[in-house]
């Protein structure tokens, strides 16, 4: 089935809402995967969502995307900052992806300041906790002609 929207989480995002509040915020995943269909709704845009932890789980995911999803949105969580593997899992597929984070990561460590999978991305969206989720869909629809 053709959708419009990937949305992938990457590691760690399960324990949104008990994990570092003062960084993420206390909404869980559920509660901003709510969100994400609620605003997926209002713009007419279908959407599949998943979590995964592993680097490969995330690969295979944006590749079957590219199968059968208009665009990603993804929050690459910690590989953003060093997965080769999810960079180029992002570049080699020819759908548009948005990339997200909840925190601001240019305001943090130095090491989160490299963004290895941020560079193949169509953009990035950082910075705007749960509502950076909302933001990339509306780019999507955007990007879509919706
Ligand atoms: C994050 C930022 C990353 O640096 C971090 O490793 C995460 C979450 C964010 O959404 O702010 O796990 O992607």
């Amino acid at each position: 089935m053709q959708i419009d929207v990937a949305v992938i989480h990457g590691p760690n995002l399960n324990l949104l809402g008990m994990r570092e509040p003062g960084v993420y915020g206390s909404q869980t995943l559920a509660e901003i995967d709510e969100r994400i269909m609620a605003s997926a709704r209002e713009l007419s845009l279908g959407v599949t969502i998943a979590q995964y932890s592993g680097e490969g789980e995330i690969v295979d995911a944006i590749h079957a995307a590219a199968e059968h999803a208009r665009a990603i949105v993804i929050n690459p969580a910690a590989y953003t900052h060093y997965s080769i593997a999810v960079r180029d899992a992002i570049a080699a597929v020819s759908i548009p992806t948005i990339e997200v984070h909840l925190s601001n990561t240019a305001a943090r460590e130095d090491f989160r300041a490299v963004g290895m999978t941020s560079a193949v991305a169509h953009g990035t969206i950082s910075g705007f906790g749960g509502n950076s989720y909302v933001l990339a869909l509306h780019a999507v629809a955007q990007l879509l002609g919706r």
